[in-house]
């Protein structure tokens, strides 16, 4: 991926920072790029995410979904980190051909939904569109005692055995090395997958946990990892040669000159998970002791006829991050006999979005609103790596120099625990406090 800020320098944008600022804050860049590399190094708890693109094996994947690899449709089942990075990189490639020339898989096709929240008619809806005959699972759960997953797989797994369906000979497990899960997937002698030890949910989008939504779809896993490992290799101690250090530093410095709110705007509707996988990332790392940016999805054109008045015109308190796509499917736009639109003739939807993209952008410009510019050749399985792996180092980046630990969520595994007590799932301090709340209303 490549990062602009320059929309984002003092001499354009308010809060913005100067070059100068930068030119300081790159001393605790090298200092904080030390930390990670030897955090990486010692396989540490978190930054062990940044080893994946060496560690994550598509040949284990592969040989676990191989049983269901005709399947239609794969219903992955997962919350979080179980579910944003899959989800992410299936709805961005969807319909994407591979771009390697190698003798790799081609994408298939298989219709992908993802289970994930536990509303009772959304569930019953989502079940009821699958043909569950030709439908593989794909339950994942770090933990394996995650409520909202484990209730929906009960569910499921039920809804396959009333319509009569072996749901063993059609499950996944991706879970980690014991848990209630980890149990059953024992117990059922289910293909399983393991979630690599050291990588919280969140950055775990590049090992079995994104990626075997990916497989099952026959996406190309060694072009993801090489794209994240090229990211990695541009890894280095200065901001100004490092494009995800250059994203996280700056989105850092102006959060610290009022620019607390960060809406993600890419122009391809492929992305627009990938605003969701963000927001957690940002929003579940970064947000501790009183500290953080507000993670908000936009996306490009639409929301140009709705949040943009808001980015353009009302508090300076906000950054913007765009994402283009150089390269990508086009269509043309029909000629009409009406004089007006005759200049939409003349172009196409590929050219329209992009004539909207550099009117917001300079729009924003021009208003003094700082904006940053993340660019992809494409939206492949190689561009989609790098960006998965850039953001997660422009976040583990943004956490060394906010000084929290961006790999800990203390306040989600709060409220995961007060609702399995809440449920006589087990003791918890958490639950007992949400009961002594509820009565004193
Ligand atoms: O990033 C995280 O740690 C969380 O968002 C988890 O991924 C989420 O809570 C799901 O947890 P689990 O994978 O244990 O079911």
């Amino acid at each position: 991926m490549d990062v602009d800020i320059g929309n984002a320098l003092a001499s354009v944008a308010s809060p913005g920072v100067s070059r100068a600022s930068l030119e300081r804050l790159d001393e605790r860049v090298a200092d904080a790029h030390e930390r990670i590399e030897r955090g990486m190094a010692n396989r540490e708890h978190g930054y062990e995410a940044l080893n994946l693109p060496e560690r994550t094996d598509p040949d284990e994947i592969r040989a676990a979904v191989d049983p269901v690899a005709d399947a239609e449709a794969l219903l992955t089942v997962g919350i979080g980190g179980s579910s944003l990075g899959a989800a992410t990189i299936a709805n961005a490639l969807e319909g994407v051909e591979p771009r390697s020339t190698g003798s790799r898989t081609e994408s298939d096709g298989t219709e992908t939904v993802f289970l994930d929240n536990v509303d009772p008619a959304w569930v019953s809806r989502k079940l009821a569109s699958l043909p569950l005959e030709e439908t593989a699972i794909n339950v994942v759960s770090r933990s394996g005692t995650t409520a909202e997953t484990l209730a929906n797989f009960l569910v499921v797994r039920d809804a396959f055995e009333s319509a009569g369906v072996d749901w063993t000979e059609r499950t996944i497990v991706t879970t980690g090395d014991s848990g209630p899960l980890r149990d059953l997937a024992d117990r059922h002698d289910l293909p399983s997958l393991k979630v690599p030890d050291g990588v919280p949910g969140r950055f775990s989008a590049l090992s079995a946990v994104g990626m075997v939504a990916a497989a099952v779809c026959g996406h190309d896993l060694e072009a993801l990892l090489e794209g994240a490992a090229a990211e990695r290799e541009s890894l280095s101690g200065s901001l100004f040669e490092c494009p995800a250090y250059a994203y996280g530093a700056t989105t850092y410095a102006l959060d610290g000159r009022g620019a607390g709110t960060n809406a993600v705007m890419p122009y391809a509707e492929s992305l627009e998970t990938f605003a969701e996988w963000f927001a957690q990332l940002w929003a579940e790392s970064l947000g501790k002791d009183e500290l953080g940016q507000t993670p908000v999805r936009a996306l490009g054109a639409t929301d140009q006829h709705s949040q943009l008045q808001l980015y353009r015109a009302g508090p300076r308190d906000k950054l913007v991050t765009f994402l283009t796509v150089d390269d990508g499917p086009d269509r043309s736009i029909p000629e009409t006999d009406v004089d007006d639109l005759a200049y939409l003739g003349d172009s196409t939807l590929g050219e329209l979005l992009a004539a909207e993209f550099e009117a917001t952008e300079a729009s924003l410009a021009a208003a003094g609103r700082p904006n940053v510019r993340v660019e992809l050749e494409a939206v492949d399985e190689y561009e989609l790596g790098g960006l998965l792996y850039g953001m997660e180092a422009a976040c583990v980046l943004a956490g060394e120099l906010y000084r929290v630990n961006t790999f800990e969520q203390p306040a989600v595994e709060w409220a995961k625990k007060a609702t399995r007590g809440l449920l006589g799932g087990g003791e918890f301090e958490e639950a007992e406090a949400v009961a002594e709340k509820t009565e004193l209303r």
